[in-house]
C-alpha cells in the first residue's frame, strides 16, 4: 500500500473479473468506489457485442470533466475495447492517458509510473508479452469461491466472434503454476474454484490433457469443489467425461454453447459440429453423468437465418431441455468475418426470435428449478443472502442458486439443503 487510490469499472466475463482483481493486486493501491478520490482510474471493458463496446466509452465519457479538475488523475482504459481499438480511443478521447490490453496487465505497474514521470500517454496492445499469467489476482478475504485462468486467449475461428482478435491465440497455463494459485487460494479459505478459458477443456501440455488437470486439482487438500468454463463442444473427450463422472470434487455442470440448432447456420458460424453431433455429445455426457446439468449460449438472427433455420434451433432447445441458456442477438464486431456476410436479418426480426427464444426457454429453466423441490441437495455456503435476512445464500453441484435459514457459521461449508420452492433464477430450501 503506498497510499494511492484506484478505481476500477468491470465490463464482460469471468475473465475480465479476473484480470479486474489482478490489475489490483498488480497495483497494490487501495481500492475506493468514488472515481472523484481516486489516483488512477481503470475501466475494464469488453467488446464481445456492440453494446457492450458502447457501454465502455459512455462510463469513460463521465471521467472527462473529473479529468478536467484533476488533471493529475490517470484514466485508463484496459480489457477487448482497449486492444480493439487502440490509440483511436485516445484520438476520440484525450483526456484517457493509458490503452492497455489483456494479455499487458504484467506490464501495468511499470506504465502508470512512466505516466506520472514523463506525463507522456501510453498505448500497450502488442500480444508479445511473455508472462501472460504473471500477477496472481487479488482475494477478497472471507471468500469461499474464485476463480482461476488457465488459459488465454482462443484458437477457434468463429466467424462472428471478437475474441480471437482481443484476446489473441491460446496460452495455456503451466500445470504446477495453476496448481499453485489453487493452493494459495485454498489457503486462504476458498473452497470452490471455476477454471476459467474461452475454451477450457481444449487446456492441453505437453504431458496432460484437461481431464488429467481436473483430477490433479482435485487431490489438492481443503479443496471441496472444481467448476470449469466455457467448454468447446468438440473438445468434450472420453477422458473429460470419465473424469467428470470418477472425481467427486468435480460439479455435475457444463456450460456448452451451441449457438445455433441449425446446420447450415453453424457451417457459417464455422462452429466445426452439426447439430447432430452436439446432440451426440450431448447424450454421451448424460449417459455418463445421469444427473448433469448443461447450459448454453444462442445466437439468433445470424447473417442469413431463415425461419426455417430459428425453427431448428427452437427444436434442438426442446430436444435438449437445457438447464439454462444466455441468448444473444448477432452484433456485427469490426474484423470479424461475420460482419461482412450479407442477408443481415433486420432488427426486428431479430428481436423477435429472440423473444419468442427466450420466453420458451424460461419456461424450461423455471420447470427445470421446480422439479428440484423435495429434493436433498449439497449446497455449498458462500455467504448471507443479500435480500433475505437470516437466509444463507449458496449453490448446488448444477450451479442452481439456492436461499435457506441457517447461521452465519456455516458459511463455507457444504450443507444438506432440502428444496422447498423452485423459481426462475434460485431455489428456496430449509437445512436437512
Ligand atoms: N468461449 C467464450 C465465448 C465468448 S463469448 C466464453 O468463455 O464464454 C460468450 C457468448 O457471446 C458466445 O458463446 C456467443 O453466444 C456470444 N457472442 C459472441 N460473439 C457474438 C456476436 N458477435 N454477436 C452476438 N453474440 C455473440
Ligand atoms: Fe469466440 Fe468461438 Fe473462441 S465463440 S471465444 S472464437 S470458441
Amino acid at each position: 500500500m503506498n497510499g494511492k487510490k484506484l478505481y476500477i469499472e468491470t465490463y464482460g466475463c469471468q475473465m475480465n473479473e479476473y484480470d479486474s482483481d489482478r490489475i489490483r493486486n498488480a497495483l497494490s493501491f487501495e481500492l475506493t468506489d468514488n472515481p472523484a478520490d481516486a489516483d488512477v482510474i481503470i475501466v475494464n471493458t469488453c467488446a464481445i457485442r456492440e453494446k457492450a463496446d458502447q457501454k465502455a466509452f459512455s462510463s469513460l465519457g463521465r471521467f472527462k470533466h473529473l479529468k478536467a479538475k484533476r488533471p493529475d488523475v490517470i484514466i485508463g482504459i484496459a480489457g477487448c475495447v482497449a486492444q480493439l481499438y487502440g490509440d483511436k480511443i485516445i484520438e476520440k478521447m484525450p483526456y484517457v492517458d493509458l490503452v492497455i490490453g489483456p494479455r499487458a496487465i504484467p506490464k501495468l505497474p511499470k506504465l502508470i509510473t512512466e505516466i506520472q514521470s514523463d506525463q507522456r500517454k501510453k498505448i500497450e496492445t502488442s500480444f508479445d508479452v511473455e508472462e501472460v499469467f504473471e500477477i496472481e489476482p487479488y482475494h477478497e478475504e472471507g471468500k469461499v469461491t474464485a476463480f482461476v485462468s488457465i488459459q488465454q486467449g482462443c484458437n477457434k475461428m468463429c466467424t462472428y466472434c471478437i475474441v480471437p482478435h482481443v484476446r489473441g491465440k491460446e496460452i495455456n497455463r503451466p500445470l504446477e503454476d495453476i496448481l499453485q494459485e489453487i493452493r494459495r487460494l485454498v489457503q486462504k479459505g476458498v473452497k470452490e474454484v471455476t477454471l476459467i478459458g474461452q475454451t477450457v477443456n481444449s487446456w492441453k501440455t505437453d504431458r496432460y490433457r484437461f481431464g488429467d488437470l481436473l483430477r490433479i486439482a482435485a487431490e489438492i487438500e481443503g479443496l471441496l469443489r472444481i467448476r470449469f468454463t466455457t467448454s468447446y463442444p468438440r473438445d468434450v473427450t472420453r477422458k473429460m467425461i470419465d473424469a467428470m463422472r470418477e472425481v467427486s470434487k468435480v460439479c455435475h455442470h457444463i456450460h456448452l454453447p451451441v449457438q445455433s440448432g441449425s446446420n447450415r447456420v453453424l457451417a457459417r458460424m464455422k462452429r466445426t459440429y452439426t447439430r447432430e453431433w452436439y446432440i451426440e455429445t450431448v447424450n454421451r455426457l448424460r449417459d455418463a453423468i445421469p444427473d448433469i446439468a448443461i447450459s448454453t449460449d444462442i445466437i439468433v438472427g445470424f447473417p442469413g437465418e431463415t425461419e426455417e433455420d430459428f425453427h431448428d434451433t427452437m427444436k434442438l432447445l426442446e430436444e435438449v431441455q437445457f438447464d439454462s441458456a444466455f441468448s444473444f442477438k448477432f452484433s456485427p464486431r469490426p474484423g470479424t468475418p461475420a460482419a461482412d456476410f450479407p442477408d443481415r436479418v433486420d432488427d426486428n426480426t431479430a428481436s423477435r426470435r429472440l423473444k419468442e427464444l427466450q420466453e420458451f426457454q424460461r419456461k424450461i429453466t423455471l420447470e427445470k428449478n421446480m422439479s428440484r423441490v423435495g429434493l436433498v441437495e449439497e449446497v455449498l455456503v458462500e455467504g448471507r443472502s443479500k435480500h433475505n435476512d437470516g437466509f444463507l445464500s449458496g449453490r448446488t453441484p448444477h450451479n442452481r442458486i439456492v436461499n435457506f435459514p441457517g447461521p452465519q457459521e456455516l458459511i463455507g461449508k457444504i450443507v444438506n439443503v432440502k428444496i422447498t420452492e423452485g423459481f426462475q433464477n434460485s431455489l428456496r430450501g430449509e437445512l436437512y
